[in-house]
């Protein structure tokens, strides 16, 4: 399947007010780059939406939040300030969002961190990275999947997009999935993105009204690379010109994963008969699921909404011989082990 062209993209975001009003989304990550201009796609095609963007940057929510009420008077964007790097904070969020609201439609996920140190422990035992990028955004999901399952029983929108490394990790130390033993940079990415890759086909598998995107980004300008040291920075800045070519606009990736977290050429596994639940999909049909299976509800996509098929091999071992149960019982594991901590 080609990718799908940028005229798709708006032809479809431009459909979006049929789906509301109301639609509530959620973005953690959102206070900049691809988030950000993920929650502005969003906010800008949606009627009377409601928005929570999480981060901990007060003055870029402050600032995105003035810039949306110019784009769409009638959507009311909230921040929810936490560090997501600990599991507690997460919890603390979500619960906040479950008092106050009895669905929600979209839950986008794209917190990152670019750095060169090595492991960072938290109070809770995680490396800060690996939670922001994996175990952070495991928990959003698991803990809002009541609300996003509420949205599926009434035939709405309900779908879930991580932003990472779709389709692409290689091969883990299989031993050692949090990386205690062995973090480097590399291990840290191929962990992250499998480990993703894998456990959206699990939650897929149980909660079938949902569809689950995970994509792959390429090369987007934002604010990454802003704690790298200065040698670094400098480097990416001579690189910048000769990666032109292969750089996606950031207003074209927030349209493009707009459309990646609503159309229906990605749909939830069990769509009900009203189709109504994400945009119609034109003449290119619905995108195989990770599973290689079309309409399978959980995706691995590339920065155009092409199939990403890299890793296919390595996730079809994973499969087999029980890496993908592994991933689930390590990271629930890890879970309880955070809460367990916190109430003794
Ligand atoms: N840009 C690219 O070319 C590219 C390529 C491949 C993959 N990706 C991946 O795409 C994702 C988004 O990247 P981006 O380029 O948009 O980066 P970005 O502009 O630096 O945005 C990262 C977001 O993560 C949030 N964040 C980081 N640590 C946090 C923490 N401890 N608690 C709460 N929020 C936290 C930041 O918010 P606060 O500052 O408010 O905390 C910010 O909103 C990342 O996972 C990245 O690895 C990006």
């Amino acid at each position: 399947m080609k990718g799908v062209s940028l005229d798709t993209v708006r032809t479809s975001n431009a459909t979006l007010k049929n789906l509301g009003p109301g639609l509530v989304a959620v973005f953690v990550g959102g206070t900049s780059g691809i988030g950000e201009s993920i929650l502005k796609a969003f906010v800008g095609a949606t009627a009377a939406s409601k928005v929570y963007v999480v981060g901990r940057s007060q003055d870029a929510a402050n600032r995105i939040i003035k810039e949306c009420r110019q784009v769409n008077e009638t959507s009311e964007v909230e921040f929810l300030q936490a560090d997501v790097s600990e599991i507690a904070n997460v919890d603390r969020v979500c619960s906040d969002i479950i008092q106050r609201e009895k669905r929600l439609n979209l839950l986008v996920l794209t917190t990152g961190i670019l750095t060169v140190d090595g492991r960072n422990e938290s109070p809770e035992g995680l490396d800060r990275k690996m939670a922001v990028h994996y175990y952070s955004r495991m928990r959003f999901i698991s803990n809002l999947l009541p609300l996003l399952t509420s949205s599926a029983s009434s035939s709405q929108l309900s779908r879930v997009m991580t932003v990472l490394g779709a389709g692409i990790g290689n091969r883990m130390v299989e031993s050692d999935l949090d990386l205690k033993s062995n973090f480097s940079l590399s291990n840290c990415g191929a962990h992250c993105g499998v480990m993703t890759d894998l456990m959206l086909e699990r939650f897929d598998a149980t909660w079938k009204g949902t569809a689950f995107v995970h994509t792959a980004p390429g090369v987007v300008k934002t604010n990454l690379g802003s704690g790298l040291p200065t040698y670094l920075r400098a480097a990416f800045k001579v690189a910048g010109p000769l990666l032109a070519p292969w750089t996606v606009g950031l207003q074209e990736t927030g349209e493009r994963h707009l459309f990646m977290a609503t159309s229906n050429r990605y749909p939830p596994s069990e769509l009900p008969n009203d189709s109504s639940c994400g945009a119609p999909t034109e003449k290119n049909g619905v995108a195989e699921g990770s599973d290689g299976v079309r309409g399978s509800g959980a995706y691995l996509l590339n920065w155009d909404g092409q199939i990403q098929k890299q890793n296919r091999d390595l996730l079809e071992e994973y499969r087999r011989t029980g890496m993908a149960e592994r991933i689930w019982k390590h990271t629930m594991a890890v879970f309880d082990s955070c809460s367990k901590d916190r109430n003794s």
